[in-house]
């Protein structure tokens, strides 16, 4: 077969030509045995009021002169539709447990404090309507969080009438009055969060009977949304390793009747080697990169062992595994207010965000939705903003690069990872995935986790003949690479040559990268 050779109208370079140090690596691509679909879902975001993360983030108002749309900046909104964000959670984390919707409604807002991050004044002016026009400007999914820890079972089913009800209710009608007469549609409905801690520091028995409670009388009365449509339910699951939380909430459902039901468990998995956090997000080494990404690979661990306890109650696999907040906690920036967790994103975050992204792929089966946390300025953020200024960070470019995934169907590929030591840190060199999206092309991932050696990658392609190729790699200098307001294109997405040749698929990724090769049948 004849060699192709693309590379985006760049020069390409002959795959054959001495590679210095170069590491070899094959990888086999089995496109005849796609599995499970991938759920776009796994790449979702969380937008909670916390710092800066809705507040200049997402809202300036409809009076700054920050361009905006009916209050929510444009630059924002351009940036997230780019991502194809499937859904948003809202509006926490820890402050969804201490959110009263009917503040936010309306044309006069209470004005509160935020009693979880900082005590600042929350104003209410970013509400239900707010962001479900939010969602609208970027096309994603709504992911409402329900307060249960110091709510009622009253307030949040009378928050789901006033979202969803299509007759003319009281409240639906203020919905209208509110700019809104078609019922909203609510992808997902998160009962409670964290309630093992900031959400009420419930047992697991106390809160399987609030999941009863609130998944009885909490509708959604969208006639839109019934059967496939249907608004799922994430409960509350386990905060940390242990299984025993899971085994309570999973046991309960394998026996659930008709009067009470989710669809989802949520775990919650942060990559901070030990609490407080303390690893610094910006100027660090190799050493920290490497304690980092070592970390981070727990997240496989414990992806296995709460799908084996539902496995047990579920073997159907009906219940979602939601690692539905995730992403690195790092040392708050200095001279940040310490409550806001802002942090700096560099490359080591992109690198960071493809292993997880590539352990829920592997998962796919059980794992259908992911959260990362947070979307604008808050921990392993997508975007930064400085009043008007807005930055697109290294997970931003991962996660774009990620965008032909979305709902792919997954790909087995094998292949022998090899090791990279650091002091007494080891990792393993390179990670893969591959993926079939429905037009028919083939989609591969490669991560080099190895600092300063490329690797010259060679794959067979079983079941698929490749007509053409594309790649582009995410790379920069250094490990601790960063965009900054003043240069923000230090660490972007590049063509890299790629060569398909008698059916095999060759191409250098650089060291410490993300590629993203695609495939022409
Ligand atoms: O994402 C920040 C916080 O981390 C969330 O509010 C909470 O759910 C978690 O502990």
């Amino acid at each position: 077969m004849r060699a192709f050779l693309i590379g985006f109208g760049f020069t390409v370079i002959a795959l054959s030509a001495p590679a210095a140090a170069a590491e070899k690596a094959h990888l086999s691509v089995d496109a005849s045995r796609a599995g499970a679909k991938i759920d776009r879902n796994i790449f979702g975001q969380f937008a909670e009021h916390l710092g800066q993360g809705i507040y200049e983030g997402i809202w300036v108002g409809p009076d700054s002169a920050i361009p905006n749309t009916r209050g929510i900046r444009n630059d924002v909104v351009a940036a997230l539709r780019a991502l194809k964000v499937p859904n948003v959670r809202w509006p926490g984390g820890c402050f969804a447990d201490d959110y009263h919707w009917q503040k936010g409604v309306g044309s006069q807002r209470v004005v509160t404090l935020n009693p979880n991050w900082g005590g600042v004044v929350e104003p209410n002016a970013f509400g239900t309507d707010e962001f479900m026009d939010f969602l609208d400007q970027i096309g994603s999914d709504a992911y409402v969080s329900i307060n249960v820890g110091s709510g009622t079972p009253r307030e949040a089913a009378e928050w789901l009438e006033y979202m969803t009800a299509a007759e003319p209710t009281t409240l639906a009608q203020d919905r209208a009055r509110n700019g809104h007469r078609a019922p909203y549609t609510i992808g997902f409905l998160g009962i409670g969060n964290e309630s093992w801690a900031c959400g009420g520091n419930m047992t697991a028995d106390y809160y399987l009977d609030q999941l009863k409670i609130y998944t009885r009388f909490v509708r959604n009365f969208n006639p839109a949304q019934e059967g496939d449509r249907h608004m799922l339910k994430i409960a509350v699951g386990p905060g940390d390793g242990t299984t025993e939380w899971t085994e309570t909430i999973m046991k309960a459902w394998q026996k659930h009747d008709w009067s009470w039901d989710f669809d989802g468990l949520s775990i919650h998995n942060y990559t901070v080697p030990h609490w407080p956090p303390s690893f610094a997000s910006a100027e660090f080494g190799v050493s920290e990169y490497s304690q980092i990404l070592k970390t981070t690979l727990a997240m496989e661990d414990l992806v296995k062992r709460q799908s084996a306890v539902m496995d047990k109650y579920d073997p159907q696999k009906k219940v979602a595994l939601a690692v539905d907040e995730w992403g690195a906690w790092y040392a708050p920036l200095p001279g940040t207010n310490p409550a806001f967790l802002v942090q700096q994103n560099s490359l080591r975050d992109a690198i960071l965000a493809s292993l997880n992204l590539n352990i829920f792929a592997r998962h796919a089966d059980r794992v259908r939705m992911a959260n990362i946390a947070q979307m604008i300025n808050v921990l392993q953020a997508m975007i930064m903003t400085d009043k008007e200024k807005m930055l697109l960070t290294p997970t931003y470019y991962a996660f774009k690069m990620y965008v032909p995934f979305q709902d792919a169907a997954f790909v087995p590929v094998a292949f022998d990872a090899g090791t990279y030591t650091h002091g007494d840190t080891s990792l393993p060199r390179l990670d893969a995935i591959a993926a079939k999206d429905k037009s028919g092309k083939l989609w591969l991932e490669i991560t080099n986790l190895d600092p300063d050696q490329p690797a010259d990658i060679e794959a067979s392609l079983a079941g698929f003949t490749a007509k053409s190729a594309a790649g582009e790699t995410l790379t920069a200098p250094a490990v601790d690479s960063v965009n900054t307001f003043a240069a923000p294109g230090t660490v972007v997405p590049k063509p890299v040559p790629v060569e398909v040749k008698s059916g095999k698929l060759a191409l250098r990724v650089a060291p410490k990268s993300v590629t993203v090769v695609s495939l022409e049948p």
